[in-house]
């Protein structure tokens, strides 16, 4: 177990891009089996190229995707109509399976701060589903880019009520808070009046904090304003929120909370009813 957060700690003392080299490299035999073997997919990057969690066959990261349509499907409504926003869209896990079902009525915009994933994205999804627009935006974050834009102050480049539905897997697990409140900002001001977004947190409560800040894996040791930080080196790494923090922050930029779904990464002993590892939390505008 302490083998684990020691490892994490050598991981994050690596530059961005020192990561995504060390990646290449340690994956490269998994990834010549893979195509030796024919089992790549056209939608699927190689899992060298995977920066945005645990690297997987193409099948599984498939699986992976319609996982998060689903959670998508049952939780904002979403419909093949539906103009969508994808925030931190990595290198289109959820937009593959969106290719299915998205009909060429609808749009998805997606925009993220790796220029690779975005690339990659435009390369091969954006070419087959014309109604599929990747942007890269250089934005700080110190888990994926050092460039010197804030995303606090970062505007997002749509109209205002332009979208249906808005969503981010894994992203505000990833952001400070001062980003996260400018990301509620443009939300508002990007979503339609009736329209819904979902987004996976790490959250808290008073009665697991001491959990998930001293047990041996996947813990939250730096308290700070009712959040908690697992690096302080490498903020971005993740951080996770007090529900009751998180009410507020979205109380106040005029936000809705509509529900909060409680993910396994807070489990003592895995709940198998549970659908996500993250918190999803719906809300809307107020
Ligand atoms: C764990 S990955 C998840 C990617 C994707 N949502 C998925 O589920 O596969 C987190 C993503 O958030 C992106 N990200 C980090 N900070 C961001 C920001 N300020 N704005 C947009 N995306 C950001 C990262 O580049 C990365 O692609």
């Amino acid at each position: 177990m302490r083998k684990n957060n020691q490892l994490r700690s050598l991981w994050y003392k690596l530059s961005s891009n020192q990561r995504y080299i060390v990646r290449r490299i340690y994956y490269y035999p998994y990834d010549l089996f893979d195509k030796l073997t024919g089992r790549r997919n056209r939608y699927v990057p190689p899992r060298g190229y995977i920066y945005t969690g645990s690297p997987s066959n193409a099948e599984k990261y498939l699986q992976q995707g319609v996982h998060q349509l689903d959670i998508l499907k049952n939780n904002i409504d979403i419909k093949p109509d539906d103009c969508i926003l994808d925030i931190g869209s990595g290198i289109g896990r959820t937009a593959i399976a969106l290719t299915k079902y998205l009909s060429e009525k609808g749009a998805y915009e997606g925009f993220d701060v790796v220029e690779k994933g975005v690339k990659w994205c435009n390369s091969k999804i954006k070419s087959d589903f014309s109604n599929f627009n990747f942007k890269y935006v250089p934005l700080f974050n110190d888990l994926y880019n050092e460039s010197g834009n804030k995303a606090s102050e970062f505007i997002f480049p749509y109209e205002d009520n332009h979208f249906d539905k808005i969503f981010s897997f894994s992203v505000f697990t990833h952001m400070q808070i001062d980003e996260i409140e400018h990301y509620f900002d443009e939300i508002k001001r990007v979503l339609k009046p009736n329209g819904m977004c979902l987004s996976t947190f790490f959250l808290y409560d008073n009665d697991i904090e001491d959990y998930i800040s001293n047990r041996e894996i996947f813990n939250f040791p730096i308290k700070k304003d009712e959040y908690r930080l697992m690096n302080e080196n490498v903020k971005s790494g993740n951080i996770a929120i007090h529900k009751t923090k998180l009410n507020k922050m979205l109380t106040q930029k005029g936000l809705k909370l509509d529900r909060i779904i409680d993910g396994f990464w807070k489990d003592k002993i895995r709940d198998d009813q549970k659908i996500e590892y993250q918190d999803i939390v719906v809300f809307k505008r107020q």
